[in-house]
């Protein structure tokens, strides 16, 4: 498949929408990207800084679910091509209210389908999670091929999307596909998720709340070696077809955090052992072979010098962190750990 001349860009206000706009804007100069955002307490267009005045991105600021606008933009822009990142993300926050993740992640990716399929958009790319795939024991690894058993009201509404998406490719013979990544870390990742949140606690000499007994397994990849992967995919994937993209960096909690404060130089007393997450996934591991043989991807980021790079990059943005602590932020916080 050819690039195509404008993508619609959904969630592109976030942390990986927001790298994927700035790779995509450098990578592929035939592109032109309309970036569509509500701007909700994740989205924030600081971390646009540097692509707002390109000619060739568009920001719009709007709901997924709202269907008359997305027709609107599909049409005026003579969208070819969709790549949705908008979701709610977060874990912890489902479990505190899942609503919002049924409505963004479900119903905002039925209406995205809808449309695209109403407009004749010639492609359409889901951007999933390994997380849809549940809990691994000690051993193993996620395939395109494992059972769907997702755990949390977050990878419910993410596998819920999945299978529409999925339902229209077989149903409609629409052009449409879907990654499944493992979990991202590098810039502009908001200190909700693991990886800033102990940066930032570190840097202030606040505890860092480490779940259960920390021995939970996560497997890290940079998010520019997931953009890559994504718009590998886009590129040049099957329709109707599931991509994992991982790199195979499974690491502890513990160990994960053990680093960051060694970059840190800062002692290990700050770990701080916290009441475990209700219904905490033990580990995830991605095979991403399909994705290595099939479309040639392979990472570029090792994880020691990423994470070098990472705690380097949220030190040298202390304002970027600090706008986001002072808000919404304060409240979640106290919500989610006091008590804990
Ligand atoms: P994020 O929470 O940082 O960003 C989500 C963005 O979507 C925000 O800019 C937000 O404003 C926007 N958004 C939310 N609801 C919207 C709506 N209804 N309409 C329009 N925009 C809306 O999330 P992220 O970490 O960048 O994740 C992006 C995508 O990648 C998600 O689909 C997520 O499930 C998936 N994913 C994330 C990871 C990870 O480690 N972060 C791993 C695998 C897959
Ligand atoms: P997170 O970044 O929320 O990603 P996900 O839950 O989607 O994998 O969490 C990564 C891991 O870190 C997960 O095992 C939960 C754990 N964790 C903590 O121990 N403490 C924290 O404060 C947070 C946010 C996460």
């Amino acid at each position: 498949m050819t690039a195509p001349q404008t993508l619609l860009v959904t969630g592109g206000a976030g942390f990986i929408g927001a790298n994927f706009v700035r790779y995509l804007l450098d990578a592929a100069p035939s592109v032109r990207i309309v970036n569509l955002d509500a701007l909700t307490y994740a989205g924030n267009l600081a971390n646009l800084a540097g692509c707002l005045d390109d000619p060739r991105h568009v920001f719009v600021r709007g709901n997924i679910t709202n269907s008359e606008l997305v027709g609107y933009l599909l049409q005026t822009f003579e969208v070819d091509g969709i790549i949705n990142f908008a979701a709610e993300s977060h874990v912890d926050r489902s479990i505190l209210g899942p609503v919002t993740f049924v409505e963004t992640n479900v119903k905002g990716t039925l209406t995205l389908l809808t449309a695209a399929r109403e407009a004749r958009v010639r492609r359409f790319l889901q951007i999933s999670t390994d997380e849809v795939y549940g809990s691994l024991g000690p051993t193993g690894s996620f395939r395109e091929d494992s059972p769907i058993r997702p755990n949390s009201p977050y990878s419910a509404s993410k596998a819920a999307a999945d299978h529409l998406v999925r339902a229209f490719v077989h149903t409609h013979g629409m052009d449409a596909l879907i990654t499944r990544s493992s979990n991202n870390y590098g810039p502009w990742q908001f200190p909700e998720k693991m990886i800033p949140l102990m940066i930032h606690n570190a840097r202030c000499d606040r505890p860092l709340p480490l779940y259960g007994d920390g021995r939970n397994v996560r497997d890290w990849i940079h998010v520019l070696d997931h953009c890559r992967a994504v718009w590998q995919v886009y590129r040049k994937g099957r329709s109707g077809e599931v991509y994992n993209v991982g790199a195979g960096n499974e690491r502890t909690n513990l160990e994960v955090v053990r680093t960051i404060l060694r970059r840190l130089g800062k002692p290990e007393s700050l770990i701080q052992f916290v009441a475990d997450r209700p219904g905490h996934d033990r580990r995830y591991a991605i095979d991403a072979t399909k994705l290595r043989s099939e479309l040639g991807w392979r990472p570029r980021v090792d994880f020691e010098s990423g994470i070098a790079q990472t705690v380097a990059w949220y030190l040298d943005h202390p304002d970027w962190l600090d706008k986001i602590v002072s808000g919404e932020y304060r409240k979640y916080y106290r919500t989610l750990y006091e008590g804990r």
